[in-house]
C-alpha cells in the first residue's frame, strides 16, 4: 500500500472513530431526554416547542407568506364558518394566518397544558382539548380542517381521516401543512418487518431507504469497507437511533454507508422512497380508505427579505436561511449583498402541503346507516 493510501485510510478511521464517539454522546443526550421529545412524540413537555422555535423564527415571515397563499387557495374567505385546527400545540399556526382566518380558527390539542399556553400567549386565540381520533365535534359541521406538522406523528392515519371526513361539511377541505421534518419513527414503523432500513442516497444526500433482510446482514457486513462496519453494526442493532443521528448530525456518514451498500451487488436490497415521499404515500393511502378526494400534494414555498432577528444573530456570517420541510440551513450568498439592506437577511420557507376534499355526495354505507337510524 503506498503512503498516500495509508494516510488516507488512517484519516478515514480517525474520522469514523470521532463519529462513533459523537454517536455515543448523542445516545446519552437522547436518553437524558434532550432529543427524545423531538423524535419520540413526548407530547407532554412544552420545552419541545423551544426547539421548534429556534428553527422557525429564522424563516417565520416567509412561512407566513406561504401559509397565507395556501389558505387563500383552499379556504373560502367569504364564509364565517369555523376552521378546525388539529394538534394546535401552543398555537404556532394561529400566529401565521391572516386576521380574516384567525378569528375563525379553533385549535384542538390533546395536551391540556399546551392549549393553556396558547391562550396565555395569545388570549384572542381559541383552543379546546381533545383527541384527533375521536373529535368532540358534530358531523358535517366544519367548513375546513387544517393541521400544521401533526399528521406525520400520528400512528393511525386511517382513523384520523375518517374523523376529518365526518366533521367536514360536504365540499369542505382538509389542508395539512408540514414545515418540520416528517417524524422518522412513525415512518420507520410502517416499513416492512424483517428488514434493516439502511439509508439510500441520491448524489450527496440521503434520499430514502435500502432494506436489507435481517438474515442477510452478516453477508453484507463481510463485504463492507472495514471503517464503515462499526457504524453499520450500530445501524443493524438500532436503525431508528442511527438514522436519526445521521439525519441530524452526520449526513456524510449516511452517504458513505449508503454508497458502500449500493456497491454490494450480491445481497438482495429493496429500495423505498425518501422520507417526505413515504409520509405523502402514507397520507394518500389513508385518505383513500376514508373516501375523501385528493386535491393536491406537493411543495409550496415563499421567499422574503427580512430584518435580522435574534435567531439570525446566532449565525453572524449568514445572510440566507432556508427551511425545506425541516431542513434548516443558513449560508452566505455574496450575490445577495446588493439586494439586502442594512441588517437584512433573505429567507425561504418550503412547506409540504396536502389538500383533500370531502365529496358532496354521501357514501353508500353512510346513506344506509342514516336510513337505518331514520327507520328506528
Ligand atoms: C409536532 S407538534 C405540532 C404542534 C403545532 N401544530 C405546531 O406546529 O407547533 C404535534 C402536536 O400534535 C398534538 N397531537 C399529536 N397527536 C394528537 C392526537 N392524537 N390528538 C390531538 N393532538 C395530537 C401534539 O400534542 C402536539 O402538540
Amino acid at each position: 500500500m503506498n503512503d498516500y493510501i495509508k494516510t488516507a485510510r488512517a484519516f478515514a478511521i480517525f474520522w469514523y472513530i470521532g463519529i462513533l464517539i459523537d454517536m455515543e454522546k448523542y445516545e446519552h443526550d437522547r436518553t437524558m431526554g434532550v432529543e427524545l421529545e423531538k423524535t419520540g412524540g413526548d407530547w407532554q413537555n412544552p420545552n419541545i416547542f423551544e426547539m421548534y422555535e429556534q428553527g422557525r423564527r429564522l424563516v417565520r415571515e416567509a412561512t407566513a407568506e406561504a401559509v397565507a397563499s395556501i389558505f387563500r387557495h383552499n379556504i373560502d374567505t367569504d364564509s364565517n364558518g369555523s376552521i378546525l385546527e388539529l394538534g394546535s400545540g401552543i398555537g404556532e399556526l394561529s400566529k401565521l394566518v391572516s386576521p380574516e382566518y384567525k378569528e375563525r380558527l379553533v385549535g384542538l390539542e390533546q395536551t391540556e397544558s399546551f392549549s393553556q399556553l396558547q391562550k396565555i400567549n395569545d388570549p384572542t386565540s381559541r383552543a379546546v382539548v381533545g383527541k384527533i381520533e375521536s373529535l368532540p365535534i358534530a358531523s358535517d359541521s366544519t367548513d375546513a380542517v387544517v393541521s400544521f406538522s401533526v399528521f406525520d406523528t400520528l400512528t393511525n392515519l386511517e382513523t384520523a381521516f375518517q374523523e376529518v371526513r365526518r366533521v367536514l361539511k360536504p365540499g369542505g377541505r382538509f389542508v395539512h401543512i408540514l414545515d418540520l421534518g416528517p417524524n422518522i419513527h412513525v415512518i420507520m414503523d410502517q416499513l416492512p418487518k424483517g428488514f434493516i432500513p439502511f439509508p439510500d442516497v441520491e448524489g450527496s444526500h440521503m434520499s430514502g431507504w435500502q432494506l436489507v433482510r435481517n438474515g442477510d446482514y452478516q453477508k453484507l457486513r463481510e463485504k463492507l469497507p472495514p471503517e464503515v462496519v462499526p457504524i453499520a453494526d450500530i445501524y443493524a442493532k438500532d436503525p431508528a437511533f442511527a438514522i436519526q443521528f445521521i439525519l441530524e448530525r452526520a449526513q456524510n456518514v449516511g452517504v458513505e454507508l449508503a454508497k458502500s451498500i449500493k456497491a454490494i451487488r450480491d445481497v438482495e436490497i429493496e429500495t423505498r422512497p425518501p422520507i417526505k415521499e413515504s409520509f405523502a404515500e402514507n397520507m394518500r393511502r389513508a385518505l383513500e380508505s376514508s373516501g375523501m378526494m385528493l386535491v393536491s400534494d406537493g411543495d409550496v414555498w415563499a421567499e422574503k427579505i427580512v430584518q435580522r432577528n435574534a435567531g439570525h444573530d446566532k449565525y453572524p456570517g449568514s445572510n440566507y436561511f432556508e427551511n425545506n420541510v425541516g431542513k434548516l440551513s443558513g449560508g452566505f450568498r455574496s450575490e445577495l449583498v446588493g439586494e439586502l439592506g442594512h441588517n437584512q437577511v433573505k429567507t425561504k420557507s418550503i412547506l409540504h402541503v396536502f389538500v383533500a376534499e370531502k365529496p358532496e355526495t354521501k357514501r353508500n354505507g353512510e346513506m344506509k346507516n342514516e336510513s337505518e337510524e331514520n327507520g328506528k
